[in-house]
């Protein structure tokens, strides 16, 4: 597996972020099995990496006629038991406990004992997640950031019980996607990432339930003013509303903090489906975006 060709690797889960690390690992080179359990996720994917390989291509990212190459090497797939010849396993389903800790009980059962656990979570302890194996020395963390073809970084927390040879190689296979890898030493709710970004969600959020300005004005005064290439309205839309709740959710729910509180629009919103890009609406409207 070192410094030969790239490994094979599996992303569980195709959604907004499984879908690009699909992307990102066929077009540096490694064999993918994707798998998620809804047919409709892995044909939304299927389309996404299609666009985004072209879209690259015509960047010069690699020639043109390397696209087909790309594609090729993914194994689409609803069948968990496809991944028992891989080396490593992205995890990226849903933003929860109990979900997250059966496929990875499942996925234990499946792969080779030396492969790598990797989740995608964008808080939730991975020493937990761990704990649903038999293997908590080779469970770490990789999260991404979206989209993650473009992000540059990629964030590697680790749990109590990751080893550091695990660390090395969660680094080593971040490097081959081409990505900086940057190691978190504790497993913290939020890791660093997302101790940054809820707070900006969330303080954006009471701003504007309190009525102080408009989601227009505060997105401007924090691109325009401060200087951030995004405004805290546009990025929750861009995450998915039910991604920043459930993670803000967790955070508040592990470090008792009522400054995490989810804010009430933030609920709002997820119960009246508008979670963002993904579904045509959320703080804002998208209406090309509605399938
Ligand atoms: N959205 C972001 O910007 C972002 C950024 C970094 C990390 N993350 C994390 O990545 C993970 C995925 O987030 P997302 O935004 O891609 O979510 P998403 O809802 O877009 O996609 C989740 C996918 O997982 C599939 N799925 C759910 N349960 C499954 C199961 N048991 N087996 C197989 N497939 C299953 C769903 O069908 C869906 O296609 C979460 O842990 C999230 O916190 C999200």
């Amino acid at each position: 597996m070192d410094g030969g060709d790239p490994q094979p690797i599996g992303v569980l889960g195709v959604g907004t972020m499984g879908a690009g690390i699909v992307q990102l690992a066929a077009q540096t080179g490694h064999p993918v099995v994707a798998c998620d359990q809804s047919v409709e996720a892995l044909e939304k994917a299927q389309r996404y990496v299609r666009e985004g390989l072209s879209r690259f291509a015509a960047r010069d990212a690699f020639p043109a006629e390397e696209a087909d190459e790309h594609y090729a090497r993914i194994h689409w797939t609803v069948n968990l038991e496809a991944m028992a010849g891989v080396d490593a396993v992205i995890e990226a389903i849903v933003e929860k406990v109990a979900p997250k800790k059966e496929v990875f009980a499942a996925l234990d059962a499946i792969l080779a004992p030396d492969a790598l656990l990797l989740t995608n979570t964008s808080s939730i302890s991975i020493t937990d997640l761990a704990s649903a194996t038999n293997r908590p020395d080779k469970v770490c963390g990789t999260h991404f950031f979206t989209p993650p073809p473009v992000r540059e970084a990629v964030e590697v927390p680790r749990g109590l019980l990751t080893s550091d040879e695990t660390v090395e190689r969660a680094k080593a296979l971040i490097t081959s996607f081409g990505k900086l890898p940057v190691v978190v030493n504790k497993d913290v709710p939020g890791f660093v990432a997302n101790r940054f970004l809820m707070p900006m969600i969330i303080e954006a959020a009471r701003l504007l339930e309190e009525g102080v300005a408009s989601k227009e004005d505060i997105d401007l005064l924090v691109k325009k003013g401060i200087g951030f290439p995004i405004g805290p309205f546009e990025l929750g839309d861009f995450i998915g509303l039910d991604v920043a709740l459930d993670v803000t959710a967790y955070v508040h729910e592990e470090l008792g903090e009522p400054y995490y509180t989810p804010p009430r629009i933030l609920k709002e919103l997820v119960r009246a489906g508008r979670l963002g890009q993904k579904t045509g609406a959320g703080f804002y409207e998208y209406p090309e975006e509605t399938e």
